[in-house]
């Protein structure tokens, strides 16, 4: 019989031997997720004796930890921006950056648009492009349950895992759509998007080759890496989006160290008017392009 305290200690111990950031608090996290139990009541019944086929489960998740496996795979989900989403390598985990996406969007972005135009938040379209595992559609659609969502991905393995979120969030009204940007959107029948949102791939070679082990090992390299320094998705996102945009619509875009800047200098005088905010960090983080 192993009880409770034992369980952890050994398997902190395990993890700290593979060089694991922060054993104790991987180990506790994945036994209360096994356990269905907060980590506080961990402690509050540290003497507790545990199952075997729970014990059993634990170390199969401890040596999946080990090699650097992100916590979320392993658990198989996470929560974002208040709605729980099923993620594994098939999809990005999605950040907290982007929840601040999100954020922006429901806080200024929408309600500016709505305000000047007068129009009905009713009737939005909104284009997600690069839709992973829905992480921004499916927050967007719960907020905005009347609006109209595309959510696109070049990925087949990731629409999948981001149409069986919107399943179990009880969101019906986006539509998935595999396409290479918005080559599908061609002649698809679609109107004009009031809101073309996206977290593209932005990282350069040299940046994903100095990222974690977790991210390097386990995350999908096309969904992070781009060429031409990491702009080469963001600049045709921009040159693209004018031709689906309503009048008065804007594109809002995650984007990488120091593009920001970049940006501005490039498509200062294309769009009518452009802004950056920042994230936690205090980085220039989202590039904003009004038409
Ligand atoms: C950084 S991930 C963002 C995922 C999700 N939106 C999020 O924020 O968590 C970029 C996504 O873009 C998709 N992608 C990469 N190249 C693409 C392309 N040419 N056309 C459409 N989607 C693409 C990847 O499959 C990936 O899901």
């Amino acid at each position: 019989m192993v009880i409770v305290s034992d369980l952890l200690d050994h398997a902190a111990r395990f993890l700290c031997m593979y060089g694991i950031e922060n054993p104790k608090h991987d180990a506790e996290l994945l036994l209360s997720h096994l356990l269905g139990c907060s980590r506080l009541a961990l402690y509050l019944n540290r003497r507790v004796a545990v199952a075997k086929n729970v014990a059993y489960q634990f170390f199969q998740w401890l040596r999946r930890r080990a090699t650097r496996e992100p916590l979320q795979y392993i658990l198989g989900e996470v929560e974002f921006f208040g709605v729980r989403l099923k993620v594994d390598s098939r999809v990005l985990i999605p950040r907290s950056e982007t929840e601040m996406l999100v954020e922006w969007l429901i806080g200024k972005g929408v309600p500016s648009l709505v305000n000047k135009r007068r129009k009905n938040e009713m009737n939005l379209c909104i284009l997600d492009l690069g839709t992973g595992s829905g992480a921004i559609a499916i927050p967007l659609a719960k907020y905005f349950p009347f609006s109209s969502i595309i959510a696109v991905d070049q990925s087949s393995d990731a629409l999948a895992v981001a149409q069986e979120n919107a399943a179990l969030n009880c969101v019906s009204h986006v539509k998935f759509l595999q396409s290479d940007w918005f080559v599908s959107l061609h002649g698809y029948g679609f109107n004009r998007f009031d809101i073309i949102v996206a977290n593209p791939p932005y990282l350069t070679r040299k940046e994903f080759e100095g990222a974690q082990d977790e991210i390097k090992k386990y995350e999908p390299e096309r969904a992070l890496i781009a060429v031409d320094n990491g702009l080469r998705d963001i600049r045709y996102i921009l040159n693209e989006a004018p031709l689906f945009l309503e009048e008065d619509g804007f594109v809002v875009l995650e984007v990488g160290m120091g593009h920001a800047a970049i940006l501005r200098r490039e498509y200062g005088k294309v769009f009518r008017k452009v802004e950056v905010f920042q994230d936690l960090l205090k980085c220039d983080r989202f590039f904003v392009a009004h038409c």
